[in-house]
């Protein structure tokens, strides 16, 4: 058994989440942000971006009446999830949005690069990915929504976050329990979608 499997067998939330017929540990990473802030609500649309294999859609689901999910890979089906395999860094990916949702009251990015090891390239990865969650939110949030962004803290971060604040009316950096220790993740919690942006920031032609 390879170091890396043995680990796993030992984590908590990797078991709890075998336990609990969760695809993927990470499902506790939401539960938590949602225990803290109050993400979802029944009967609403999430999009859920970077989503394979589907451990956060499945929390999603519990509350959405709709979600709709989008990866590069493939995902296996789950009730009450549309799934589109597609790029979120590539307009094609919100045509296929598009055709499936006009509006959405939350949208979670858990979206992450490929890890190189090479700490600046995969921060830089990172916040490039936040950077479409969050157009892809601006394009779909209805006023007043929420929107939820995993990105890895680095030089470009602070500047990602004052992006966010402009157009949220509560921004929350959280680093949730289940998030491995030796992690540099941070999930962005932002709620009260400003459609348009912050009015003082808008300037005048
Ligand atoms: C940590 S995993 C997400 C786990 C998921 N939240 C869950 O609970 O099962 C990160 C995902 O981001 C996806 N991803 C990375 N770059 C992407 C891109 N440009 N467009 C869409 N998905 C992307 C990867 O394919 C991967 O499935």
């Amino acid at each position: 058994m390879s170091r890396w499997s043995d680990q796993r067998k030992h984590d908590h939330y990797y078991r709890e989440a075998k336990k609990r017929g969760f695809r993927a540990r990470s499902s506790f990473k939401l539960i938590q942000l949602h225990k803290r802030y109050g993400i979802f609500k029944h009967g609403t649309t999430v999009i859920d971006l970077g989503a394979s294999p589907g451990g956060w859609s499945q929390i999603a689901a519990q509350y959405a009446d709709r979600v709709i999910a989008v990866d590069i890979h493939p995902m296996e089906p789950l009730e009450r999830v549309v799934f589109i395999q597609g790029d979120i860094t590539e307009r094609e990916t919100i045509g296929k949005l598009r055709s499936h949702v006009t509006y959405a009251d939350v949208v979670i990015s858990d979206a992450s690069p490929n890890i190189s090891g090479h700490y600046t390239m995969d921060q830089a990865r990172s916040v490039w990915l936040c950077e479409h969650a969050l157009a892809i939110a601006e394009t779909f949030l209805r006023e007043g929504g929420t929107f939820v962004c995993k990105i890895f803290e680095g030089e470009d971060y602070p500047a990602f976050l004052q992006k966010v604040k402009e157009q949220f009316r509560m921004v929350k950096p959280h680093a949730p329990k289940a998030s491995r220790k030796q992690s540099s993740e941070i999930y962005i919690v932002a709620k009260g979608f400003r459609k348009g942006g912050k009015k003082e920031h808008v300037r005048s032609a």
